[in-house]
């Protein structure tokens, strides 16, 4: 099947954020109680508007032009003493359930890899599955001595230089990204914006 990703468009809005919600199972994750979970479909909705790179914002479409799989970057930081050196971040990354496991993922991922370091971006850090990330080159973020923003190391914290020794710089520092991510923080607003999701 024949992949073809291109830059996210206003008109894509919608679609992308059904995808997202279907993807981390959306309404059901709701319904088996996991309240505390942290609406990626929002996320998204919101790091267009804020921290978002819109130039990885990423759509994967079929030959037909229906749109399948999204992935988006924000700008996060690594903090070493007075120093803060920008770094990548990105996430979510969505699939729907129906297309997984055909490349779709692979393909939005090193397409955002390789647009990236076009864009003379210089290391990606992110939190995710450790179990699928290392086929793209991701390794854990303590091989680069960073640490969360607690000063916790654990195999879902990974990194990627995109520059090499990009990061040797803020070797001991510590990683932090956008507010977006923190779902204590956006509970209530979350959950208002996911009520105009009508399957919900
Ligand atoms: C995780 C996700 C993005 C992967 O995308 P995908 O298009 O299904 O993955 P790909 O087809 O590119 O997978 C390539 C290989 O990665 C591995 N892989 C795929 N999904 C995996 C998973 N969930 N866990 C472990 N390995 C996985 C497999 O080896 C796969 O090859 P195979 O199918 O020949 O065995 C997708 O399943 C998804 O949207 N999941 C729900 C949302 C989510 O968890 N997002 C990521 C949060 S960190």
């Amino acid at each position: 099947m024949e992949i073809n990703v291109r830059l996210e468009e206003e008109k894509d809005y919608l679609r992308v954020e059904e995808i997202t919600r279907a993807a981390f199972g959306y309404p059901d994750r709701i319904k088996r109680g996991q309240i505390g979970c942290p609406y990626e479909h929002w996320m998204v909705h919101e790091l267009r508007h804020r921290d978002g790179i819109m130039a990885l914002s990423l759509v994967a479409e079929l030959e037909d032009g229906t749109i399948v799989g999204h992935i988006i970057c924000s700008n996060a930081v690594v903090k070493k003493e007075n120093q803060s050196l920008p770094v990548l971040n990105f996430g979510p990354l969505s699939v729907l359930p129906e297309y997984q496991r055909i490349g779709v993922g692979g393909a939005l991922i090193h397409t955002m890899i390789g647009r990236a370091k076009q864009l003379d971006y210089g290391a990606i850090l992110f939190f995710g599955r450790p179990e699928y990330y290392p086929q793209f080159g991701f390794k854990e973020a303590k091989v680069y001595e960073i640490a969360d923003a607690e000063g916790y190391n654990y195999p879902a914290f990974m990194a990627m230089e995109l520059k090499e020794g990009y990061l040797k710089e803020v070797c001991g520092g510590r990683y932090f990204e956008s507010n977006i991510y923190d779902d204590e923080r956006n509970r209530e607003t979350v959950r208002a914006f996911d009520r105009k999701f009508t399957n919900g």
